[in-house]
């Protein structure tokens, strides 16, 4: 008989003691430890991977042929790195109302549509409910079986009936395993079912979307728990009030991270965002100082972008403030340094704010040049000039160093109307933009090396 052990985890990060404590020790947070109970492993329930762990020689052993399944939904299929693959657990997770159901249902509905078995379980709404958002997004005539239960062992046998090929779970947080005997969405239950789910889709070769609620209270375990055991990790994320959702990948086994999927929630669904760009440009304010557009590559894709740069005089001294979203802050308080020993910008008694509009989020140094002309706009209360865009890394001593995929970020920039893009003089050469001379009808580019040279150029 396995021994029943009583241990205290905290709810946001996962941290487990033997005694109760007021405070996470990990990750500081407050109230967040709660008693659970659960069985030790039983050795047979250990093995993951499918199959008993033998020794094999390396070229013995068989490869698997990835087989993808297309959702038919382009964006989520592109951060997916090219389909879902067989024999995987995909985790989507996300703030509660961001649209995860939506997408994946909308996903379920694509699949099934193409003769593939689907079964969508929900522990969160009523097979009545689930038909009236498939209404809603115009396809309910599609062979997609739907699960109405929350009780593991229950799904688990008809999954082995029904014998599907994919299978959404909406959401983790609502299955339970009556003999684990805690709470839904405790951490106990929250690892040891995604544990079960991920054993199940290597041995039935099924895929498994599974929904995870990102909580802020710790009052059901967050998707972050289980990042480590499944194969894909996506995160949906937007502003609630706003239309538009950004779908993000931030781990593959089976393709690139850093694709990102855009999309708008429609009264009819979420809809694919053809032209990414237009959708971050379109409110931009013209003539305006503090702001810039920066052609930035996400994943395989370029995209415009805009920053803003707001400094005014921090009237009350002591530290002035210094606020990035959507920015590493480490690097931005590097190219406030530079601007300010390199170029003579007075910056210490700044406040200084860095926003890049619409939520998205920019991890590459190809953006500090943006960065630092959109500070030097708003100190100076000088606006850029409409049609430039510009690109590049800032060194330490000021100097602007070349970035990659430079022609792909030109050719976005001019199919977007930009004229002028300020760039660094390294990347202008034959070698990296093969098509320079087509290029250049449309956008003129200006090569600088310098910091100093792009302040002198940019501004009206
Ligand atoms: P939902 O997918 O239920 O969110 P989650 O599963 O992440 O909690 O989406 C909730 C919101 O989306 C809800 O406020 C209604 C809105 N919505 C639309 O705007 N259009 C639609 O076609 C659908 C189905 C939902
Ligand atoms: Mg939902």
């Amino acid at each position: 008989m396995p021994k029943r052990k009583v241990i205290f985890v905290c709810q946001q990060c996962g941290y487990e003691a033997h005694k109760w404590m007021g405070r996470c020790p990990n990750c500081q947070s407050w109230s967040t430890m709660l008693e659970e109970s659960f069985q030790e492993v039983v050795p047979e329930n250990i093995s993951r991977l499918g199959e008993a762990g033998d020794l094999k020689q390396l070229d013995q052993i068989e490869s698997l042929d990835e087989e993808r399944f297309l959702t038919g939904i382009k964006e989520l299929d592109r951060v997916l790195g090219g389909g879902a693959v067989a024999g995987t657990v995909i985790l989507v997770g996300g703030d509660p109302g961001i649209g995860k159901s939506t997408l994946l249902l909308q996903a379920a509905l694509g699949l099934a549509s193409r003769d593939g078995r689907v079964l969508y379980v929900t522990g969160e709404e009523s097979p009545g409910q689930v038909k009236m958002r498939a209404k809603r997004l115009s396809s309910n005539q599609v062979p997609l079986m739907v699960l109405a239960e929350t009780e593991y062992n229950r799904i688990a046998n008809h999954i082995t009936k029904y014998n599907p090929q994919v299978v959404i779970v909406d959401s983790i947080q609502t299955i339970m395993k009556g003999e684990l005997g805690n709470v839904p969405g405790s951490v106990v239950q929250v690892r040891e079912i995604t544990a079960s789910l991920v054993q199940l889709a290597k041995n039935k070769q099924i895929i498994f979307f599974i929904v995870g609620h990102v909580t802020k209270e710790g009052i059901l375990a967050g998707p972050r728990l289980l990042e480590h055991m499944v194969d894909c990790v996506l995160y949906f994320e937007g502003e609630r009030y706003q239309n538009f959702r950004i779908l993000r990948g931030v781990k593959n086994r089976f393709g690139a991270t850093n694709e990102i999927g855009i999309f708008t929630m429609e009264s009819s669904g979420l809809q694919e965002v053809q032209n990414p760009s237009a959708l971050f440009l379109n409110q931009r304010p013209t003539s305006v100082a503090g702001s810039v557009v920066v052609p930035i590559m996400e994943g395989s894709r370029p995209l415009l972008v805009e920053i803003q740069g707001l400094a005014t005089p921090s009237y009350f001294g002591g530290t002035p403030r210094r606020t990035s979203t959507g920015l590493d802050s480490n690097r931005v308080a590097i190219i406030i340094a530079v601007l300010e020993k390199r170029a003579g910008m007075k910056l210490y008694n700044c406040d200084i704010f860095i926003n890049v509009v619409g939520g998205v989020r920019i991890m590459e140094p190809a953006a500090d040049l943006g960065v630092a002309l959109s500070i030097a706009s708003s100190l100076m209360d000088k606006p850029i000039q409409t049609q430039i865009m510009m690109v590049g890394e800032i060194g330490l001593t000021g100097e602007v160093r070349p970035v990659n995929r430079m022609e792909e970020r030109l050719r976005e920039g001019a199919k977007m109307g930009f004229n002028r893009c300020i760039l660094p003089r390294g990347n202008m050469s034959r070698t990296i933009i093969s098509n320079m001379k087509e290029i250049e009808k449309d956008l003129e580019m200006i090569g600088v090396s310098t910091l100093a040279q792009a302040l002198n150029l940019a501004f009206i």
